[in-house]
């Protein structure tokens, strides 16, 4: 809390608090009163990086030449394997110079993007419901919010003809991420370039987020924003670790797309970070060269997760519907409550069951729960006989 600090900067002051917070104190008190948390409120995967990545990391940290700062030609090599990787997997053409930079996860990239590319008092164009380091990252850049409401009779997608022609033509950014989360909602390659057409009519750069691209169940794979036709003269794609190689502790990741928005990103970097330790970064290089196979097998994990918990709450009268991606169910709240943090609050205390109040990803995601498939089948289907019995009483 910083609103009554002393020292606390305008900008501080302005950025959103979380309500993880308080679903934090509520785990706590659960923790005291000897109950079992099963806790699916933050998408961090249980599942262990990819042994070449652990090994590529061990290996790493007793050469001394990784030791040191790393200058941005020392992150040359992943960028190579990023560019390498797209290629392969879309067929576009990424320059590893001018197309392609290292981040320290995206949530860091997508904040600093925003410095690099926008001054303040400019507009974006951002998701409702969306993930909540956007909102922090809009108010440190001092930026204008213009919603994008996500609604679950538009599949969760924005409705870019609801847009009023003078928000459209003041903004400078829109932010978009799918697989979505928090709704769990995917995009067709169609969709993008309806996106794309809407951006460059109003000179809009586009940054798609795209976190869960190897989420995926089923046969369904997620198209990239970028090998739409036109996207690299206005976008950019933040791609990440954490999710695809489960490394959200590793702290990597990398932007690709058009050259002057990397480049401008470079260059607020370079006031801010030295990049991630070179021996991250040939782990990073390790997962990404990993068999497509590997990445496809981790994703079923999370796919057997998704059928085992929507059978569960459908069967105990929760309707829910199955996603096609991301690590996330995105559900409205059982009939008869309409308070998402009241019900999540509440629910932690009683039962030690931690789900994501939907209302902590803006306005429009209120009346609606998130769980997170972070915990094996039986411990999903245990949660949900527990919320089961506190939810009858
Ligand atoms: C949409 C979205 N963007 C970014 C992130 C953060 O990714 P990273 O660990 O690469 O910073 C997450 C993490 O949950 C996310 O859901």
């Amino acid at each position: 809390m910083v609103k009554n600090n002393r020292w606390a900067s305008l900008r501080a002051k302005k950025m959103p608090v979380s309500m993880f917070n308080t679903m934090d104190a509520a785990k706590v008190e659960a923790q005291r009163k000897g109950l079992e948390i099963i806790d699916l409120s933050v998408g961090s995967s249980d599942l262990p990086a990819p042994p070449a990545a652990m090994e590529a990391l061990r290996a790493a940290t007793y050469r001394s030449e990784t030791h040191g700062y790393c200058l941005h030609s020392g992150t040359q090599p992943l960028r190579q394997a990023a560019a390498g990787w797209f290629e392969e997997r879309y067929g576009g053409n990424l320059d590893p110079e001018r197309n392609v930079m290292v981040l320290i996860g995206s949530q860091e990239g997508f904040a600093h993007l925003l410095l690099a590319i926008t001054d303040p008092g400019d507009v974006i164009l951002a998701p409702d419901p969306g993930y909540p380091s956007y909102f922090g990252a809009i108010a440190l850049a001092g930026l204008e919010l213009a919603p994008l409401p996500l609604l679950e009779e538009n599949g969760f997608l924005p409705d870019l003809s609801t847009v009023p022609v003078d928000v459209a033509r003041k903004a400078r950014v829109m932010v978009l991420a799918y697989p979505n989360n928090p709704t769990a909602a995917v995009a067709s390659a169609a969709f993008f370039q309806e996106v794309i057409t809407f951006c460059q009519n109003h000179d809009i750069f586009l940054i798609h987020d795209f976190p869960y691209v190897d989420m995926v169940y089923g046969d369904y794979q997620a198209p990239s924003v970028l090998a739409q036709p036109g996207a690299m003269d206005i976008a950019v794609e933040l791609y990440s670790c954490s999710k695809s190689y489960h490394m959200g502790g590793f702290r990597i990741g990398w932007a690709a797309g058009n050259a002057d928005a990397i480049a401008a990103l470079n260059q607020v970097k370079s006031a801010i970070d030295f990049n991630q330790y070179p021996g991250i970064q040939q782990a990073a290089i390790a997962a990404i060269n990993q068999p497509r196979a590997e990445t496809r097998r981790a994703a079923r994990v999370f796919e057997s997760r998704r059928d085992v918990l929507v059978m569960a709450l459908n069967q105990v009268g929760w309707e829910t519907r199955l996603p096609q991606a991301s690590m996330y169910v995105w559900t409205r709240l059982p009939v008869g409550l309409d308070d998402s943090f009241e019900f999540t609050v509440n629910l932690a205390r009683e039962t030690g069951i931690c789900l994501a109040p939907g209302r902590g990803f803006g306005p429009r995601g209120e009346g609606f729960v998130r769980f997170a498939l972070v915990r094996e089948p039986e411990a999903l289907e245990r949660a949900v006989e527990r919320i089961q019995r506190f939810w009858g009483s």
